[in-house]
């Protein structure tokens, strides 16, 4: 069989690879050719492959233990708790719980102990036009910053907090009270050194509430600039879909948004599979995780 062909689709990220049928098993060498250019280009794109969602699992399970997403349990598919079902389209009368998903830059499953090391998604359905996603490199976002900067960050460690997923509260209430008892806020590393490339990368998202033993009011100009920093256009590629394209991104050193730039009148079905990822995080509550502006005005007085 012949190796896979990598193209590259952006500066910042992003590959497509031809030459590769996803409903077989990976020879060796595709395999090591396809690994070493997700880690390279970060997200990569494989065109026309007709996946079943059993084919979509067997595919992510060659690169590690595909997530049973028990954190999220109301958005899977009803025969296969690997899929994730991310779509718009109206179940039982009654309008997807979904159909906003992934509206503010984020990676997967960072308000887990085991954020994605990498997700795959599948496109069934999609509008005429847009319903685009963005990736951002999170190892350049690092390495422009400032030496000053970095020394500033490199020990921190952030909240990340489910509730901040964007439109969250609008979600069905019962749903909300579960998933909030599932997944208590939980501290990460700012600054991880990736296991795979041995680079350090800024691990920031929108879904972040505060640094640990910062207040939030202390910690949201840092946010809103690392924020803005790490998705500046030049860091970022856009995907524009394809239907039956497949895509997969190193959830490690990126970070995606969807965006709602169509005709919500269209459908858009998409299907996700999650590789567990490392333990990197730590449950908080909110007294190690903030400083009460009490104890803050103590310490001055
Ligand atoms: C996600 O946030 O994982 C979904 C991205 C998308 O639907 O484009």
């Amino acid at each position: 069989m012949t190796s896979p062909v990598i193209t590259p689709l952006g500066y910042a990220a992003g590959a497509s690879v031809a030459g590769a049928d996803l409903r077989r098993p990976l020879e060796e060498d595709a395999m090591k050719t396809i690994t070493s250019a997700w880690h390279k280009h970060l997200m990569l794109v494989f065109p026309d492959q007709r996946l079943s969602p059993k084919e979509l699992i067997d595919f992510t399970s060659q690169f590690g233990q595909v997530e049973r997403n028990d954190n999220v349990p109301y958005y899977r598919h009803p025969e296969h708790p690997e899929v994730l079902l991310i779509s718009n389209k109206t179940t039982n009368g009654k309008p997807s719980q979904t159909r906003n998903t992934g509206r503010n830059w984020h990676a997967d499953l960072t308000y887990t102990d085991r954020p994605a090391k990498g997700s795959v998604l599948m496109c069934q359905e999609k509008p005429e036009v847009g319903g685009d996603t963005m990736f951002a490199n999170l190892y350049m976002a690092y390495e422009t910053l400032s030496p000053t900067i970095r020394k500033f960050i490199d020990t921190l460690e952030a909240v990340h907090d489910i509730t901040l997923i964007k439109g969250f509260s609008r979600r069905d209430p019962e749903q909300i009270k579960e998933m909030t008892r599932l997944n208590p806020p939980i501290a990460h590393p700012v600054v991880p050194v990736h296991p795979e490339t041995g680079k350090k990368l800024l691990f920031i998202s929108e879904r972040i509430r505060n640094f640990v033993g910062m207040t939030e009011e202390e910690s949201k100009p840092l946010l809103d600039f690392l924020n803005g920093h790490a998705t500046s256009p030049e860091f970022v590629y856009r995907h524009r879909w394809s239907v039956n394209d497949v895509i997969m991104w190193d959830n490690r050193a990126t970070l995606h948004i969807a965006l709602p730039d169509f005709d919500q009148s269209q459908s858009r079905h998409m299907l996700r599979c999650s590789l567990l990822g490392e333990h990197s995080g730590y449950v908080i509550d909110n007294e190690t995780s903030e400083i009460s502006m009490k104890s803050a005005l103590a310490a001055i007085s």
